[in-house]
Order: structure tokens, then C-alpha cells, then sequence
């Protein structure tokens, strides 16, 4: 018998940052939760090219009005933008400081689904023929999408660098308020509700393949956020540490005013069914439900469900024939809840 090289190590010992445990050691798990993430992420799975864009080219050069055209071209941008912004903060900034591998693999699997995002918005944008030097252009040129990216990419930015020690308590503290943002407020409200107004195209017929695509990738963003705001109960609770109220107010008032502004932009004029007054209270309903997932304060008492339709469209529908034969196979509607 050998001697051991090294003792075995003791799962209890693992933490979501600062760790000592050795991180190449799956099992046993300390957060089983977060492999049952991979699992359920491993069941919603799709490729761009599988869903039909011939109906939506003829929809978006025949049926859509101007004011139709202008708020789906600037959804794709915006969306298109965010899900590189979202690959890079959990791929770079935060996956290198999580201490536990189970908790790395499903962030692992989520890097590879905000790359199939950016692939399935570049699909969209291809199949449609929009001009790509423009569209992907537009966050830099039209200052109420660069408001959402900029606010974002500040974010980022604190915590990107590889030398920022969440041993200091500042820091660790940015870095919760940080991830805060991105499940929270990135992934769990403005994504949320930046595919509404497509989903409300979809809800008269059209454009269906994209929102098809968007159903998928709201299921996978919904497990982001859900994932996401696991990980901040539980980093706050070992940490022993809080969530500052008055800098989650701050968070909260900014990420409204950017998404006031962006609804302002995007619904100059109103869509039939669809107005920025309804993008803005949207936002505000869920993100007083994200809120309460967490365990804060609601931000915007009182706000009301003015979409209830959203929840129920956003849910994968089977009776498509292209359903038909998939869903067997991967299990993507029936397995997933919402929230
Ligand atoms: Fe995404
Ligand atoms: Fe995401």
C-alpha cells in the first residue's frame, strides 16, 4: 500500500469563495443544489438552426409595422450586446472565484449558453438579412442602450481584475453587489423583460420563430437568476455579511432609470398591446418578485402584475411539430418550472 500523497479532504470544508478545500474534487457535494442546476440546465437544450426563420423574414419585411421593425431590431441589439457582457462576467470575473467545482460546472454550462445565446441572436439577425456593422453598432450609438451596457459594464469592471481579494471585506461586499446585479437585476429583470415586447408580437402571430428562440433562452436565463440567487443567499450567510441597504437602493434607482429610458427609446411609439408605460411597470413588478426571491426589501411596493400574460407566453409550448420529436428527447417542457 502506498503512502498517501496527500490526506483526503473534507466536503464540509468547501465555501462559494475564499475555499481551502482542493477545487478538483467533485464529490461529495457541499451545495447539491447546484449540480441539480447542471442536471435541469442539461434538459433545455436546442441549437438556433432548429427553429424555423422563413415565416419571420416575410413577417418582418411585410407585416411589421415601422414602429414594429424599430423595437425588434433594437431588442436583438440590446440582447445581443448583453449576452456577450453576461459570458464575460460569469466566464471571467466570476467563475475564477468560486471555491467549490459544483458550483464552477454549472457556471461552466452557463458560459456555453450565453455564447448559444449570442449564436441564436446572430442567427436572428442573419436570417433577417439586418445589417450587422449597424445593429451590433447601436449600443454605442444610441445612448439609451449604451445606458443599460455602460451601467453593466461598470459593474463588471470592479470585480473583473484577478487580483481583487475577497478575503478584504470591501471587496467582498462589491463583489455580492456585483453578482446581485447581474442574476438579479441583468438576467432576472432586464432580460426578463427585454423579450416582452417580442412576446407581445408573438402573441398576434408574429415573428414566432425568434420568440421561439427567445422562449428557449429565457428558460435558460431564468435558471441564471435562479442559480445566481442561490449562490448570494448562501455567500451572504457563510460570510456572515448583508447586502447594504442603501447600496442596493442605489442599484435598484439605477437600473430603473436605465430601463425607463431604454423602454422610452425602444417604444417611441406604442405597439398595438405594447407601450413603454407597460415595459417600465414590468420591470418594477418583477423586480420586486427577484427581491423577495433574495430575501430584500421589495424596491418598488405596490407594482402591479400589468403583463399576465408574460409568465404563461414565456413558457415553451409543445404543440409545435417541431416539438413534437424534440421534447421526448430532451425533456424541455413539462421539467422546468418558472421562478
Ligand atoms: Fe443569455
Ligand atoms: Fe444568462
Amino acid at each position: 500500500m502506498p503512502r498517501p500523497v496527500l490526506a483526503p479532504i473534507n466536503a464540509a470544508d468547501k465555501r462559494i469563495v475564499n475555499g481551502k478545500a482542493d477545487i478538483n474534487q467533485l464529490a461529495p457535494f457541499k451545495y447539491p443544489w447546484a449540480w441539480e442546476f447542471f442536471l435541469k440546465a442539461n434538459r433545455n437544450h436546442w441549437t438556433p438552426l432548429e427553429i424555423g426563420m422563413a415565416q419571420d423574414v416575410h413577417d418582418y419585411q411585410h407585416k411589421l409595422s415601422a414602429a414594429e421593425r424599430h423595437v425588434f431590431g433594437n431588442v436583438l441589439a440590446y440582447l445581443t450586446t448583453s449576452d456577450i457582457l453576461a459570458m464575460r462576467n460569469i466566464g471571467l470575473a466570476v467563475m475564477e472565484k468560486m471555491s467549490a467545482p459544483e458550483l464552477q460546472i454549472y457556471q461552466a454550462r452557463q458560459v456555453y449558453e450565453e455564447a448559444l445565446h449570442t449564436w441564436t441572436y446572430q442567427h436572428c439577425i442573419e436570417s433577417l438579412g439586418l445589417d450587422q456593422q449597424e445593429i451590433y453598432n447601436r449600443y454605442r450609438v444610441v445612448p439609451e442602450i449604451h445606458g443599460k451596457i455602460a451601467l453593466a459594464n461598470r459593474r463588471l469592471e470592479k470585480v473583473l481584475r484577478s487580483d481583487f481579494d475577497l478575503e478584504n471585506r470591501a471587496n467582498l461586499h462589491e463583489f455580492a453587489l456585483s453578482y446581485f446585479f447581474f442574476a438579479v437585476i441583468f438576467e432576472g429583470c432586464w432580460f426578463y423583460n427585454g423579450f416582452t415586447p417580442v412576446f407581445a408580437l408573438q402573441r398576434r402571430g408574429l415573428m414566432k420563430g425568434a420568440a421561439e428562440q427567445l422562449q428557449y433562452i429565457m428558460r435558460d436565463e431564468v435558471l441564471h437568476c435562479a442559480f445566481g440567487i442561490r449562490v448570494i443567499r448562501e455567500l451572504l450567510r457563510e460570510e456572515g455579511m448583508e447586502l447594504d441597504p442603501q447600496a442596493l437602493r442605489e442599484l435598484w434607482d439605477e437600473a430603473e432609470a436605465a430601463e425607463r429610458a431604454y423602454a422610452s427609446y425602444i417604444l417611441r411609439e406604442p405597439i398595438l398591446g405594447y407601450n413603454a408605460e407597460l415595459h417600465v411597470q414590468q420591470f418594477r413588478f418583477i423586480a420586486n418578485r427577484r427581491a423577495r426571491q433574495v430575501g430584500v426589501e421589495e424596491p418598488f411596493p405596490g407594482a402591479e402584475n400589468v403583463l399576465p400574460w408574460l409568465d404563461e407566453q414565456a413558457n415553451l409550448r409543445k404543440e409545435k411539430n417541431f416539438f413534437e420529436t424534440r421534447v421526448t428527447e430532451y425533456q424541455t417542457g413539462g421539467a422546468l418550472t418558472w421562478d
